[in-house]
């Protein structure tokens, strides 16, 4: 496989690296994957993470298992264990899917190939995003954001992330509100951390103080991105998603989901059918990261902790495809199931 270089992915001279995420911002260290087992579990610790990204990291090592030898049935046994290891993102199903079908067609050998597109493609998908988001933004405007989604997260500029980055391009005016999100704070580990590469001006908020700052029209838009959007134009995003539409649909600010079309589920009718990822008690009783652990809830404490949210269709201005923007009228047309 040729060499593809990422900001938190690299496949070099035949070996794949993943920045490792968890211990961003403080420290930047690449790490090697070699094994299904060792990706299932960077994908589990969030080190590599992102919906596009996953799918990209996935695939990368599938062909790199392929070209170490492995034959078509053990491969077909790694894709199925890292289709499972998230539930959320269905990117992630999509990458394995082509994978597989490719695998079926052409054997192993095909494997490099189909990898280095879809990386290629997820490149392209970002930049055709970030060109249809960034026209709908005026001069001005105070941007608010969740978790991240920027070149952390895809093989390319990023969904939501990619628009900002675009604006500023086009030599607008802009500041951005960073969502902390709790609780594995991607918005004040990573988000933060792109905003300054990207020297965009921003301001990082606890996921509380939108509704505050919406009250006090210090919010023009919010942009976020998603793990898995429904044919009926529902999507899961990260958990606090769903709480920001509600509050900036009751304040009129518009709000906006960034994604390509690997992250549209056909099958999935609506939001409903969104499997959602639950995940350890610990990250909620606490908090570890580069700066150490913390554990501040009483041991026994009962803990609810599911990854994602699903924001209803109703609330959405507009769904930021690769292929255009789309409103509520043509997403209730069914906009969505013919891509
Ligand atoms: O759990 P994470 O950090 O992988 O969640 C990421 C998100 O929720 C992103 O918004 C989503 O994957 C889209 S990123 C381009």
């Amino acid at each position: 496989m040729k060499d593809l270089i990422a900001t938190s992915i690299k496949y070099q001279q035949g070996a794949l690296y993943i920045l490792d995420q968890h211990q961003l911002p403080h420290q930047e260290q690449w790490l090697l994957c070699d094994s299904g087992d060792t990706m299932i579990a960077m994908i589990k610790k969030l080190q590599i993470r992102g919906a596009p990204l996953i799918g990209i990291g996935a695939s990368l090592l599938l062909a790199h298992l392929a070209e170490q030898g492995l034959d078509a049935a053990e491969l077909k046994i790694q894709a199925e264990r890292l289709r499972a290891a998230r539930p959320t993102a269905v990117n992630l199903m999509n990458c394995i899917d082509r994978m597989l079908a490719t695998l079926t067609s052409t054997g192993p050998t095909g494997l490099s190939r189909c990898a280095e597109q879809l990386f290629e493609e997820d490149v392209d998908l970002c930049n055709r995003m970030a060109a249809y988001g960034a026209a709908l933004i005026p001069d001005g405007a105070n941007i608010l954001t969740h978790c991240n989604t920027g070149s952390l997260a895809t093989a390319g500029v990023g969904t939501a992330i990619g628009v900002i980055g675009a604006v500023k391009q086009q030599g607008k005016q802009l500041h951005v509100w960073v969502d902390e999100t709790r609780p594995l704070l991607q918005g004040g580990r990573l988000t933060a951390w792109e905003m300054n590469r990207l020297g965009v001006p921003h301001t990082l908020i606890c996921d509380n103080m939108a509704a505050t700052l919406m009250a006090q029209g210090k919010v023009d838009v919010v942009l976020v991105g998603s793990d898995r959007i429904a044919a009926n134009g529902d999507f899961a995003n990260k958990v606090g998603t769903y709480s920001l539409a509600v509050i900036a649909h009751y304040h009129q600010v518009p709000f906006y989901v960034v994604a390509p079309y690997t992250t549209v589920d056909p099958e999935c009718p609506d939001g409903k059918a969104i499997p959602i990822e639950q995940r350890s008690p610990a990250e909620v009783q606490g908090v570890s990261g580069s700066f150490g652990e913390v554990n501040w809830a009483p041991d026994n404490t009962q803990v609810y902790n599911p990854a994602f949210d699903v924001t209803p269709a109703e609330l959405v201005t507009g769904w930021i495809l690769d292929t255009g923007v789309y409103s509520p009228e043509q997403i209730a047309a069914g906009a969505l199931t013919s891509l």
